[in-house]
């Protein structure tokens, strides 16, 4: 028959190719109802294969109701096979996703210029000292000794010794005290962070988000439905009042509180007090993402908002993401028992648990004290980049340049002087730096209304200190041209 083959390659059985061929060819109507099949001796001469394997085809047919017997022996194919519609293709790659919900479409059509492989990335660790000779080693060792609890009933708020070593990790690290029932294990800190704004959110509800801030919570928040109501940050971190002025019943505010993203800056006492008491009084949420506090470069650096927190209403994501690995896609939220509780059963409707693979290794990885010495190797690291960083911007674009306080993690925000801002455009800086291998993201794309600041992201996870000079300099050279 017309565009049958056999392939012997192939680790599909001959009786099933041959199936599915005939299958595909009734379902896209060339062989349309009441056609007569050749018969299976021809067929298999025609394929080169035995006759048993055409028959045992036909009979998989039959079996699904696309072919049927009439007197004397033929094969011809069944009424109930003729699709009554004939198929709609998808439109076309670059035509609009017009089959995808409103919310989707307003997320994937947000644009979001970044790359991962610049120097300047802004959320990339450098994983070259990583001990994988460690992590390996433990990795074989925990499914040397698989047990039912991490093959089979891994829990939706993680393996129990993960939740309690990550509890010690966080009071070791960030002296943030909590019991292992506050802590579920997530998908790292967007899988928690979507599942959050999913459970807390009705469609419409307002939500207060950093301006400028985190472009990936905003759309996690829009799928959600929230309506986003953006509130200024300052050099004491988010602009509390001015968020009460905008939108006095928000249901949740999202915040980066120990290291704004972008800015870097810390937020003041006197804001945090002023946020946990709005939210105490509205019944509202506080979701903290304090991602890379693990790397703060001075050891003042102000304790969490969840440390402060006495009525249960922040929920405190963190990850292993950049003090690890960022593909492991793990993390962790802190919170009130009662939100851990309903989180479990909410994960469990969802996608049940964050995968097991890795999990037993980590509580080793944490318990043995590996993970401590590796962040304490880093944060010196980091530190050096930071100060290389500065030192470069300072020598390179004197007075053009201000750098706002950056008490921790692996980026810093250059804004422009409104000298510079009057001469050169973030974005077409940004554009241009493509170009020269050194890719660098504006600020202006981190607002959801119109940027009153200008500046560019500068990422150091990746930059070795002794090549931030002569990386920022063909960043520098674009300013002036
Ligand atoms: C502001 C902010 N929050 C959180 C994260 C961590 O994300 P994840 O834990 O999903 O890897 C990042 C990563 O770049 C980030 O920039």
């Amino acid at each position: 028959m017309a565009g049958m083959h056999l392939d012997r390659h192939s680790d599909m059985p001959l009786y099933q190719q041959v199936a599915a061929q005939l299958r595909n060819q009734i379902l896209d109507g060339r062989l349309p109802a009441g056609a007569r099949l050749v018969g299976s001796r021809l067929l298999a001469a025609e394929l080169g294969c035995s006759r048993a394997i055409v028959l045992t085809a036909f009979d998989l047919l039959y079996s699904e109701g696309y072919l049927q017997s009439v007197p004397r022996g033929g094969v011809v194919v069944a009424a109930v096979a003729r699709p009554s519609v004939p198929a709609t293709p998808l439109p076309d790659a670059g035509s609009a996703d017009t089959w995808l919900s409103t919310r989707w479409r307003s997320v994937l059509d947000t644009r979001y210029d970044f790359d991962l492989g610049s120097p300047f990335s802004t959320g990339t660790p450098d994983i070259a000292d990583f001990p994988f000779d460690v992590w390996s080693r433990l990795l074989r060792q925990a499914w040397h000794n698989p047990t039912r609890s991490t093959c089979i009933d891994m829990s939706p708020l993680g393996w129990p010794p993960l939740r309690e070593a990550t509890a010690e990790f966080l009071g070791a690290v960030r002296g943030l005290l909590c019991r292992p029932e506050e802590v579920a294990i997530t998908a790292a800190s967007s899988g928690a962070l979507d599942l959050c704004c999913r459970m807390l959110l009705d469609p419409g509800d307002e939500v207060w988000v950093e301006e400028p801030g985190f472009i990936e919570a905003r759309w996690a928040l829009k799928a959600a439905g929230a309506r986003l109501v953006p509130v200024p940050v300052d050099d004491k971190g988010l602009c509390v009042a001015e968020g009460m002025r905008r939108a006095p019943n928000a249901k949740l505010v999202v915040v980066t509180p120990s290291h704004q993203f972008p800015l870097g800056v810390a937020m003041g006492l006197e804001r945090r007090q002023a946020l946990l008491e709005w939210a105490n009084q509205r019944g509202s949420w506080i979701i903290e993402d304090d991602y890379n506090s693990e790397f703060r470069h001075r050891d003042n650096m102000p304790a969490s908002l969840k440390s402060l927190d006495r009525s249960g209403r922040v929920i405190y994501l963190g990850t292993f993401s950049k003090v690890m690995l960022p593909s492991l896609r793990i993390g962790y939220l802190v919170a009130n028992p009662r939100f851990i509780e309903a989180f479990g059963r909410g994960r469990a409707r969802i996608d049940v648990h964050t995968a097991g693979t890795a999990q037993p290794a980590l509580v080793e990885f944490l318990r043995q004290g590996h993970l401590l010495r590796y962040l304490r190797r880093m944060r010196k690291v980091y530190a050096d980049r930071q100060r290389a960083v500065l030192q470069a911007l300072a020598t390179l674009a004197p007075g053009e340049l201000e750098v706002p306080p950056t008490p921790a993690g692996l980026h810093l925000t250059a804004l422009f002087t409104p000298r510079l801002a009057a001469r050169v455009s973030d974005r077409d800086i940004s554009r241009r730096s493509r170009a020269t291998g050194n890719f660098i993201q504006p600020l202006s794309q981190c607002y959801l209304g119109e940027p009153d600041r200008q500046g560019l992201l500068v990422g150091y996870g990746r930059l070795r200190a002794d090549e931030a000079h002569a990386r920022l300099s063909s960043i520098a050279a674009l300013l002036r041209a």
